[in-house]
């Protein structure tokens, strides 16, 4: 897949034309150059390798990624009282532990590189793609600064009752290397913390159905969770990047708080619930300054 390299602009992604791929049509398919939103149609390691080439210093202050856990694999789960398949998509099938992680450590890579200097990034996950997500940011030199706990205080039973109720997942936040000088806005932390210094353990519920009323991903974030992560780490105006954009709750916590927001994502499915989120967002926005707060 190649780029045309048209008017350089330092605060858009209008000028990236890309060709299709075996995998994805790499299109934009939706752009909104006032709010700074751009959300492709694209395989993420495709559109990484392209980025390198085309800024070759980096480009975003800030990635979250929320890759897929390779958890469905026929387990069983409670959902609505009822138990449930563990399926959440052909994208969430484990390919082994090998292959997994070469997968990691290659979506990973490329994120380092379009990271700029003191860029940071941050991946959730459960145990089932955790470690190895830590182990390829080891192996890349990246520097790793916290490991949050997200706590879900209304999880769905155990329905086994051979385990413990699963109630929480990792969020590793890392720098994109040793002498990354990384931002933290602590105070701003402590201030919506009580005054405390902000520890790593939240405590935020899962979606609630005003989250979902456009429709439903199957491993949708909150809102709330990525306000917080933009918040702490990034200024306004900075660029965020979401690899696996998902329903784009990224993009949604990043126009609340006026940054910029750039994803891909491969299933046409949720780009079409994300365009209906992002533009719900970007009217709401153009009335109201959101602010991530606690409570
Ligand atoms: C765990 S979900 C992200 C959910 C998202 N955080 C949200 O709040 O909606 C992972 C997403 O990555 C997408 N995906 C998987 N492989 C991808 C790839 N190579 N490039 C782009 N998207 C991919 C899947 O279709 C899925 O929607």
């Amino acid at each position: 897949m190649k780029y045309k390299k048209t008017e350089e602009d330092k605060h858009s992604f209008s000028t990236m034309i890309m060709e299709s791929s075996e995998y994805s049509p790499n299109e934009c398919v939706f752009q909104d150059n006032e709010h700074g939103v751009w959300l492709y149609h694209a395989d993420c390691l495709e559109f990484m390798d392209i980025l390198i080439k085309k800024y070759p210093e980096g480009k975003f202050d800030m990635i979250f990624a929320d890759p897929p856990y390779f958890l469905s694999n026929g387990g069983i789960s409670c959902h609505a009282g009822k138990m449930v398949k563990v399926d959440k998509g052909a994208w969430d099938k484990s390919q082994g532990p090998e292959l997994n992680h070469e997968f990691n450590y290659s979506w990973l890579s490329r994120c380092q590189k379009v990271l700029r200097p003191n860029g940071t990034i941050w991946v959730s996950g459960t145990h089932h793609v955790i470690h190895s997500v830590g182990f390829a940011m080891q192996q890349l030199g990246m520097k790793i600064l916290n490991d949050i706990t997200w706590e879900k205080p209304n999880p769905p039973p155990n329905l086994s009752c051979r385990y413990f109720t699963h109630s929480t997942e990792t969020i590793i936040w890392a720098a994109k290397n040793e002498k990354s000088k990384h931002l933290f806005n602590y105070d701003e932390m402590r201030e919506i913390n009580n005054s405390k210094q902000m520890k790593t353990v939240w405590t935020m519920p899962a979606p609630n159905g005003d989250e979902k009323g456009f429709g439903k991903h199957p491993t949708q974030k909150p809102v709330r969770l990525l306000e917080r992560i933009i918040s702490g780490s990034t200024n306004v105006g900075d660029f965020v990047f979401d690899p696996f954009s998902g329903s784009s709750t990224t993009g949604i916590a990043a126009i609340h708080l006026g940054r910029r927001f750039v994803g891909t994502e491969l299933e046409a499915e949720f780009l079409a619930l994300s365009i209906k989120r992002l533009k719900d967002a970007i009217s709401k926005r153009k009335s109201h300054l959101y602010l991530a707060s606690e409570g």
